[in-house]
Parts: C-alpha cells; sequence; structure tokens
C-alpha cells in the first residue's frame, strides 16, 4: 500500500472533537441549500419533491455518511488511497478517484454561484441591493449574463478559496467555521417569522409542505436524490477526506447525524423564507436558478432595517459558500499532494487554476456562451446535472456496495466502535446499506432512463 511510504508533509489532525463536526457541517450548508433546495423545489412542484428529498436524505444519505466518515479514518489518506488500505487488492479506489473527478465538476460551476453571492454581499455593503422601483430579475440577469463582472467575483472567490486551504485544516479551515455558524442560524430564524407573516404566506407554505403525490414523476425523484446527495456533499470522497483527519474517540454516527440535522433544518428555514415570500410578491417558484437571487432582496426592501438585513444574510451566504468551496478543493488537493507527493502550497494553487478555468466556462454560459447547448443543457446546466444527478447516484451506489459487501457491515462497526463508541442501530444500517440503497438507486436509475 502506497500509504507506506513516507510522506512529504505531516499528516494534519483536527484541532478538537469539533473540528470535524464543524467542517463537516460547514460542507453540508451551503448554497445548495440556499440557492439550491428553494429553485429544485420551486421546479419539482413543492412539497411531494420535499417529502422525497426528506427520505433521500435520513434513509440513503445517513447511512452512507456514517460509512464514507469510517473509509477515511479507517484509511488515513485521500479520498482514493483510503480504499486502497481497506481493500489492498481490489479495484474499488477508483470509486475515490470519481470522487475527486466529482468535486471537480462541482466546484467548476459552485464557484460561478459562489462568485455571485460575493457580488450581491459587495452590493448590499455598498448600499446598492435595495431600491424601490428596481426590477431585481432584470438587475440580475443583467449581472449574470455580463461578459467579464461574474468571472472576476469568481476569480475572487476562488483566490480566498485558495488561500484558505493552502492554510491547512486547522488554522485554515477549522477556525472559519466555528464562529460563523452559528450566527447564520439566528438570521436564518428571523427571516422565518418575517416570511411566514407576510399576507398570502399560507398558499407559499401550503405549497411548499402539503404534497401532492400525483405530481411525483421520474424526473423529480432523480432531481430529489441528487439533491439530497449533494446538499449532505455525499459520494465525493469528501467524508473520506475529512474523515482521515478525524481523532478516534470522536463518535462518527452522532457527528453524522449533527451534520444531517443542520442540513435540513438550513434547507427547509430556506424554504420558510423563499416559498411565502414568493406566493406574496408574485414571483414564479419554478423559474429556476436566479430564484433566491431575486426573492431575498425583494424581501430585504420591503423589510423595517431591510439594508442591513441585507448585508448579514449576503455576508453569511458568501461564508456558508465559502466553507462548502474550501471542501471542494481541499478532496482534489489532498488527493494531489499525496498521490504526487507535493505541498500543499504548490497543489493548492494548480488545483484551483485547473477548475477556475472550467469555472470560466459554466460562468460564461450566463451570458455570451449562451447560445452553446448540449443535451439541451447549458454548459453550466449540463456540469450540475452530470454531478448531481449522474455521478453523484453512481458513486453513493458503488460506495453502498463497497461498504455492505467488500468492506463489510462487521468491518465498518469495528472502526466506528474504536475508543468505547458505540455504533447505535447498527442493524439497520447494514440492512440499509446491504440492500436497500444500491437496489433504490438501480431502480431510480433504470426508471429515469425508460428501462421500467
Ligand atoms: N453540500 C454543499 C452545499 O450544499 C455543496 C457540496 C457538494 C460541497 C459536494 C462538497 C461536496 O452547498
Amino acid at each position: 500500500v502506497k500509504n507506506t511510504m513516507t510522506p512529504i508533509e505531516p499528516r494534519e489532525q483536527w484541532g478538537t472533537k469539533f473540528g470535524f463536526m464543524l467542517a463537516a457541517a460547514g460542507s453540508a450548508v451551503g448554497l445548495g441549500n440556499i440557492w439550491r433546495f428553494p429553485f429544485v423545489v420551486g421546479e419539482g412542484g413543492g412539497a411531494a419533491f420535499v417529502l422525497l428529498y426528506l427520505l433521500f436524505v435520513l434513509g440513503i444519505g445517513l447511512p452512507l455518511m456514517i460509512g464514507e466518515i469510517s473509509i477515511g479514518r479507517k484509511g488515513r489518506a485521500n479520498a482514493m488511497d483510503s480504499y486502497k488500505v481497506i481493500s489492498p487488492k481490489s479495484k474499488w479506489y477508483v470509486n475515490g478517484l470519481l470522487g475527486v473527478i466529482i468535486n471537480f465538476m462541482i466546484l467548476a460551476f459552485y464557484s460561478v454561484i459562489a462568485g455571485w453571492a460575493f457580488y450581491y454581499f459587495l452590493l448590499a455593503l455598498t448600499g446598492q441591493i435595495i431600491s424601490n422601483d428596481k426590477d431585481y430579475g432584470a438587475a440580475f440577469s443583467q449581472f449574470i449574463s455580463h461578459p467579464f463582472l461574474p468571472i472576476i467575483t469568481q476569480i475572487l472567490l476562488m483566490t480566498i478559496v485558495a488561500l484558505i486551504v493552502v492554510g491547512g485544516v486547522r488554522k485554515g479551515i477549522e477556525k472559519w467555521n466555528n464562529i460563523l455558524m452559528p450566527t447564520l442560524f439566528i438570521l436564518l430564524i428571523i427571516l422565518v417569522f418575517r416570511s411566514v407573516t407576510l399576507d398570502g404566506a399560507k398558499e407559499g407554505l401550503h405549497f411548499f409542505l402539503n404534497p401532492d403525490f400525483s405530481a411525483i414523476t421520474s424526473t423529480i425523484v432523480l432531481a430529489a436524490l441528487g439533491q439530497a446527495f449533494f446538499s449532505l456533499s455525499i459520494a465525493t470522497g469528501l467524508y473520506v477526506t475529512y474523515g482521515s483527519y478525524n481523532q478516534s474517540q470522536s463518535s462518527i454516527p452522532k457527528n453524522a447525524a449533527g451534520v444531517v440535522f443542520l442540513d435540513v433544518v438550513v434547507a427547509i428555514m430556506a424554504g420558510l423564507i423563499i416559498f411565502p415570500a414568493v406566493f406574496h410578491y408574485g414571483i414564479d417558484p419554478g423559474r429556476g436558478p436566479d430564484l433566491a437571487f431575486i426573492t431575498f432582496p425583494t424581501i430585504f426592501t420591503d423589510m423595517p432595517f431591510g439594508s442591513i438585513f441585507a448585508v448579514f444574510f449576503f455576508f453569511f451566504v458568501f461564508v456558508a459558500a465559502l466553507t462548502s468551496a474550501i471542501s471542494l478543493l481541499e478532496v482534489p488537493v489532498a488527493f494531489a499532494k499525496e498521490k504526487f507527493r507535493i505541498s500543499r502550497k504548490i497543489a493548492t494553487p494548480i488545483t484551483a487554476m485547473i477548475i477556475t478555468v472550467l469555472g470560466i466556462f459554466c460562468s460564461l454560459s450566463f451570458g455570451p456562451l449562451s447560445h452553446i447547448q448540449i443535451f439541451d443543457r447549458t454548459i453550466f446546466g449540463l456540469f450540475d446535472f452530470v454531478a448531481a444527478q449522474v455521478l453523484l447516484p453512481i458513486s453513493g451506489l458503488l460506495l453502498s456496495i463497497f461498504l455492505g459487501w467488500i468492506w463489510k457491515p462487521l468491518g465498518v462497526k469495528e472502526e466506528i466502535e474504536r475508543e468505547n463508541n458505540t455504533f447505535p442501530f447498527f442493524k439497520i444500517w447494514s440492512f440499509l446499506i446491504k440492500y436497500v440503497i444500491p437496489i433504490v438507486i438501480f431502480i431510480i436509475f433504470l426508471e429515469k432512463i425508460g428501462l421500467i
């Protein structure tokens, strides 16, 4: 196993037992909750989608997360080599490699949206976000289709991300997450109150919470599955990588449950803010990726101290995006660092640069390159679709087979129960991992491609 070579830098560890949990929550909570969740719910027709999403989060996401963290803590190596430590003679490390590729793809388009969030934060800070006669839809389209403005914010954002990742896991990643997550929470609670007390909030709540099962199609099922994976950062090798810095005394199931809980709560809060407002202001819930960027400024315009709230809110969206982007860059950096035996200082800028170049194409597909359509999608849409709805579920399927049939539940249990920890619901977990998860993902795929 390659892992026995002396690494060029000593392997890092989180500073405290909570370091992992906070960093993992920082990865999970991000634009996936505040930007992507509301718009895919809107496109998916509302509450039935939400219900499917919750089902997938609990039945597929949480069990996979527990397994993925365990792979990292056992392997103590990057997303690919950890598989080699557990199963030296097999080819399962390919799934780790797939994770690295997925991270590349996600960060390419994620950095575009994070750049938008960064721009909106700057607008809010300079008092330019709110104006009573502003058409937020038009202003937003003008910005994202601009030939270079969104690229500048994207490059700035990637520079910040790279600088933090160069700092390493303890100084760079851990420190940031500790302060910012709790504050985001408080702000969201205030905004939920504001939104659910608007006139017409009922209609929005109905759309968001009252499922119409006849609306469920194979497209919606796959989209909900993709959203569950995306939002939890599952099956990307992230939890292998962050888990590999984990201290052995921390409880993996508890950490995972905590991350899932936070992630779901933030997504639901985002929905509770957006949908009542969408119905109150007559915005189309199914309008797509610009939904959050139009709805939030509209809410602030009409709210006491709106311009102050806007500054705080967009600051937190920016930070939430930043902590997720950091995790997206950390996976390929950890891989490159160990694989090519180069230092963090070298691996980080090179990886960040390649991703930024890919990302620029995604950004341009909202403007100058919007005419390029591949399989009926823009470049951005294609990156999002392939990563979230094709590669993530495939990687999740492979992950469950690896955990259930190669490493096997008892192997996972042994890793989890180190240092007197327990593995509650182990029997259910192992049943889900071995049978339910692979079969369900497989059926969803067959259904989607029209084979059943
Ligand atoms: N889960 C993150 C979010 O919701 C995005 C992400 C996906 C991060 C995959 C890492 C890996 O914003």
